[in-house]
C-alpha cells in the first residue's frame, strides 16, 4: 500500500517545525534520565504521517542509537507493519511518550512523562496524523483514561485533542506480542484493523455529541 508520492515534498514547516522540536529534546537536561541519556529519542518518520505511532520509553538499542523502535519489539513492530498494510516504516512518524531511556527500562514516572508533554502535544500538531496508534498502557492513557488495554486493543474511536479530531487506535506494545503467542496474534489482528481503517472511507461513525476533550489548551 502506497500512501504518499515518494516525489512530493513535505511541507517544509512541517520539518522545521519537528526539527526545531527534536533540537530542544537534544539539549533538556532538566531530568536525570536526560543528563544521563547517551542519545534522546525525539522520533522519526514522514513530517506528513497518515499515522503517528507513540510507545512508551526508549529502550537500550534506542538510546544506543538516538532512534526510536529499532531494537527487537521496534523490529517486530515495523516488520508486521509492513507485511500486515504494506506501510513502510518510514511513510509512518514514530516516536515515544518520553523521550529518554528509563534506566533498566523501568516504567517512566509522572514527572518524565509531563516533562515530555509538550514535545509530544507540538509533534502531534505539527504532523496532525489521520490516526493515532497508542503502542502499551502509557501512550493510550494519554487518550483514553480509566481503560485496560486487553478489552479495547484494536478499537479505534475519534478523540478530540487540542481542538483537532483524531482517530485514536490503541494497541499492545509490540514487547508483549514478543512475550507470548496469543498476544502477538491480536497483535498482528490489530494492524490488519488499522490498514482497514485507512482504506475504508468512513470506518467508524462520527460521535452525535462532541467526544470528550482531553485536553483543550497547549500553551
Ligand atoms: N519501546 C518503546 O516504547 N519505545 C521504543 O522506542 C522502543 C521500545
Amino acid at each position: 500500500m502506497q500512501l504518499y508520492d515518494e516525489y512530493q515534498p513535505y511541507p517544509s514547516r512541517k520539518i522545521e517545525g519537528l526539527n526545531k522540536i527534536a533540537e530542544e529534546i537534544r539539549n533538556f537536561k532538566g531530568l536525570d534520565i536526560a543528563k544521563n541519556a547517551t542519545h534522546a529519542v525525539p522520533g522519526e518518520g514522514n513530517p506528513d504521517a497518515q499515522i503517528m505511532f507513540i510507545g512508551e520509553a526508549p529502550g537500550q538499542v534506542e538510546d544506543q542509537t538516538g532512534r526510536p523502535f529499532v531494537g527487537q519489539s521496534g523490529q517486530l513492530m515495523r516488520k508486521v507493519l509492513f507485511e500486515t498494510t504494506g506501510i513502510k516504516p518510514e511513510e509512518v512518524f514514530i516516536t515515544n511518550i518520553v523521550k529518554f531511556r528509563p534506566p533498566d527500562n523501568r516504567d517512566p514516572v509522572p514527572e518524565e512523562i509531563e516533562a515530555c508533554r509538550d514535545w509530544l502535544d507540538r509533534q502531534i500538531i505539527v504532523i496532525e496524523p489521520k490516526i493515532i496508534c497508542t503502542l502499551g498502557r502509557f501512550s493510550m492513557a494519554k487518550f483514553i483514561p480509566d481503560v485496560t488495554i486487553s478489552r479495547i486493543h484494536g478499537q479505534s474511536r475519534f478523540i478530540d485533542f487540542l481542538s483537532h479530531r483524531y482517530i485514536v487506535f490503541p494497541m499492545y506494545h509490540p514487547a508483549a506480542a514478543l512475550r507470548g503467542t496469543g498476544t502477538f496474534n491480536e497483535f498482528k489482528a490489530d494492524f490488519a484493523k488499522l490498514h482497514q481503517l485507512l482504506t475504508t472511507p468512513s470506518p467508524i461513525k462520527e460521535p452525535a455529541s462532541p467526544a470528550p476533550v482531553v485536553q483543550t489548551s497547549l500553551f
